[in-house]
């Protein structure tokens, strides 16, 4: 297992902020997606663009540079045009098809695009801290978009402490107690950052001009059939299908879940849940599916053998992850649930990856007890 990538949590350690010559066009279009929105000129924008480019010289970060501009034109197309037709042009859907192959995900804005790769601090001379960081790529712009992907942003770069204290406490073979209250405080400092979502991020903002540009193409009654992706021959002009941007993305409370042996009776809200780590990188993605066979087959054996008072402390971040789950499912009714009874603009009640998600949500929470004794 490569576990090492839990001491750096899921940030990458390199984000490009601008891709090399032959880009201009798509860099340029990127830049200028708020005002090419706010004026409906996004479907003449894109035929502008150069239908062939050249990705084979494109290092690992600037293909998630690459990745991110080509799934906020494409969404920014999807949901910003006037024409009905479920058809994203050529100009798009080619370089996007290659990109989203090299990086073994489908062509949709996912979660490693929206929080993941998205981020740069102000102030490269100061620490991280949440008004310390700035967002590289907006749909509308504004503090509401910014903030919400902020909180994920600090969130899951805090994570790294939590998961990499779990890992050495489990993996090093030394069960230091230590790393166990690292990871309490670490948690706890999660929900903390969590709180804050209401600071600046307003929930009527964020239903109707933030949600709407996430959606994915599956279970959505705006692409009955799913969406054609001009010219790719792999789907043979046929319409595909993908799930939309969602948290549900994000490795970090699987990840968790797996750690502290939080399990979720299979249902076809788990079956989702899998089905959201082909949105995720292969790295994450591979870690997760072994991680969680160490849970399985190995976990049980170990927590059995360890002193009560390391027990109690791991189900004290397992209550955190409780906490956490629960301060979500409050944003999903505010932000979301709330907002549809009131609004009729975007109201289809799905979450943006397609779910029916306040059942699901509740369940996942539920299913957040201690277990370890
Ligand atoms: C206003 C704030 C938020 C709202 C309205 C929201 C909404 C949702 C919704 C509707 C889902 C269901 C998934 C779907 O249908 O696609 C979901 C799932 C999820 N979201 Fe969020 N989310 C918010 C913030 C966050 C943050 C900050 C994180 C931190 C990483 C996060 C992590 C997750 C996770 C891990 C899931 C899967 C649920 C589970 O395993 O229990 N969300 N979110």
């Amino acid at each position: 297992m490569n576990l090492e990538i839990l001491d750096m949590g899921f940030i990458p350690k390199e984000i490009s902020e601008n891709l090399p010559e032959g880009f201009e066009d798509v860099e340029n279009l990127a830049n200028q997606l708020p005002k090419v929105l706010g004026n409906e000129q996004i479907e003449e924008s894109v035929l502008k663009l150069e239908i062939h480019k050249d990705i084979s010289n494109l290092n690992s970060s600037q293909l998630e540079r690459a990745m991110l501009l080509y799934s906020y034109i494409g969404h920014a197309y999807m949901w910003g045009k006037k024409n009905e037709e479920n058809i994203i042009p050529e100009q798009i859907a080619l370089t996007w098809h290659k990109i989203a192959q090299q990086l073994d995900r489908p062509p949709i804005l996912s979660y490693a695009s929206y929080a993941l790769n998205n981020w740069r601090l102000l102030n490269k001379e100061k620490p991280f801290e949440l008004e310390n960081i700035e967002i590289l790529q907006n749909f509308l712009g504004g503090v509401d978009e910014d903030w919400f992907i902020m909180i994920h942003v600090a969130i899951e770069h805090e994570a790294k402490h939590i998961l990499g204290s779990l890992k050495d406490y489990f993996f090093n073979g030394s069960f230091e107690i230590e790393k166990l209250q690292i990871a309490l405080n670490s948690i706890k400092k999660i929900n903390e950052i969590m709180n804050r979502m209401p600071e600046k991020c307003d929930p009527f903002i964020y239903y109707n001009r933030v949600r709407p540009y996430i959606f994915g193409w599956k279970n959505n009654p705006a692409t009955p059939n799913g969406v054609i992706y001009e010219g790719v021959e792999e789907y043979g002009n046929k319409p595909v299908s993908f799930r939309g941007e969602t948290g549900a993305q994000s490795s970090i409370v699987p990840m968790l879940d797996a750690l502290l042996g939080v399990t979720h009776s299979n249902d076809p809200l788990r079956e989702y849940l899998d089905e959201m780590r082909t949105y995720m990188p292969k790295e994450h993605r591979v870690l997760l599916n072994e991680l969680d066979q160490w849970s399985m087959n190995n976990r049980k054996e170990i927590v059995k053998n360890l002193d009560h008072s390391h027990v109690e402390i791991l189900n004290s971040i397992i209550e955190q992850v409780h906490i956490f789950r629960n301060k979500h499912l409050e944003y999903a009714r505010v932000y979301i649930f709330e907002q549809s009874l009131t609004n009729n603009s975007n109201s289809n009640i799905v979450g943006t990856g397609g779910t029916p998600f306040m059942k699901y949500l509740d369940k996942h929470l539920q299913e957040t007890v201690p277990s370890n004794d």
